[in-house]
């Protein structure tokens, strides 16, 4: 089953997936690592780019692929998923950004782009260590309630409720993209660990039903109970359900 470490804040949460991240670098330099956006998971990268900054950790040889990127989406926008990963982690550290995969969300054929972010992920060996961050609605990438846990990589249309928890970062409601192309539930669970964060009372219901609650396509991220090697770091506030 899961495990479950308890974190006391935001920080000890950030600390406690970053230290997984150094371990999984120290034991392959040319890790796979499958990397996350939002608000939960910046902390893990300012870890991660501090200890780089002290000089502890090269990422010279590893390869990244994101979860996920909004559709329609030039990178060169400040709300692509791109740009938050230049910014938060990529551009502060020694990554070959030839090997930091992220799905092109202008890609003129979304289901061939889809097709070729599974085969390249397939091509580089797989995903070693899998960062994910949780929905309200039980969502792991842009996987919304209800999607088949077999599917790859795919375009999605996303659910009011998650434009809306998206919304503080653009100016109007409208601007919001209706759609992305995410890693499937079928991807994600092909990498050999997975690492779920969770910080603050928003999050405590997702949680407990992570916990409590039994495996369902209608609350997607329920299907890391199958998976042989997943950890949930969740803080107090996050864990004030269970
Ligand atoms: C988006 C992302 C997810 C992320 C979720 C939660 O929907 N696609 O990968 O887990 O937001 O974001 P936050 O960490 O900001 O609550």
């Amino acid at each position: 089953g899961m495990k479950l470490i308890a974190a006391a804040d935001y920080q000890d949460m950030s600390q406690k997936a970053a230290s997984i991240f150094l371990k999984q670098m120290e034991q392959k330099k040319q890790s796979v690592l499958g990397l996350a956006t939002g608000g939960t998971v910046k902390g893990v990268y300012s870890e991660l780019v501090d200890v780089f900054i002290e000089g502890e950790i090269s990422f010279a040889e590893a390869a990244s692929f994101n979860l996920d990127e909004y559709f329609g989406m030039k990178k060169e926008d400040p709300n692509s998923y791109f740009s938050y990963m230049q910014e938060q982690f990529f551009s502060k550290t020694d990554f070959a950004l030839e090997r930091n995969h992220i799905p092109d969300g202008t890609a003129a054929d979304p289901m061939e782009e889809c097709s070729r972010y599974d085969r390249l992920i397939e091509q580089a060996g797989g995903v070693d260590l899998q960062l994910l961050g949780i929905g309200e609605n039980g969502h792991i990438g842009f996987n919304e309630p209800g999607t088949p846990f077999e599917i790859g990589t795919h375009l999605v249309r996303l659910t009011e409720s998650t434009r809306q928890a998206n919304a503080r970062y653009f100016e109007t409601m409208a601007q919001v993209p209706k759609e992305a192309i995410t890693m499937g539930i079928g991807t994600i669970m092909k990498s050999r660990k997975i690492v779920l964060l969770a910080s603050g009372v928003k999050k405590a219901g997702a949680i407990e039903q992570l916990w409590y609650g039994e495996v369902t396509e209608d609350f997607p991220a329920s299907v890391l109970k199958q998976h042989p090697d997943a950890t949930i770091i969740a803080d107090k506030e996050a864990l004030s359900g269970i």
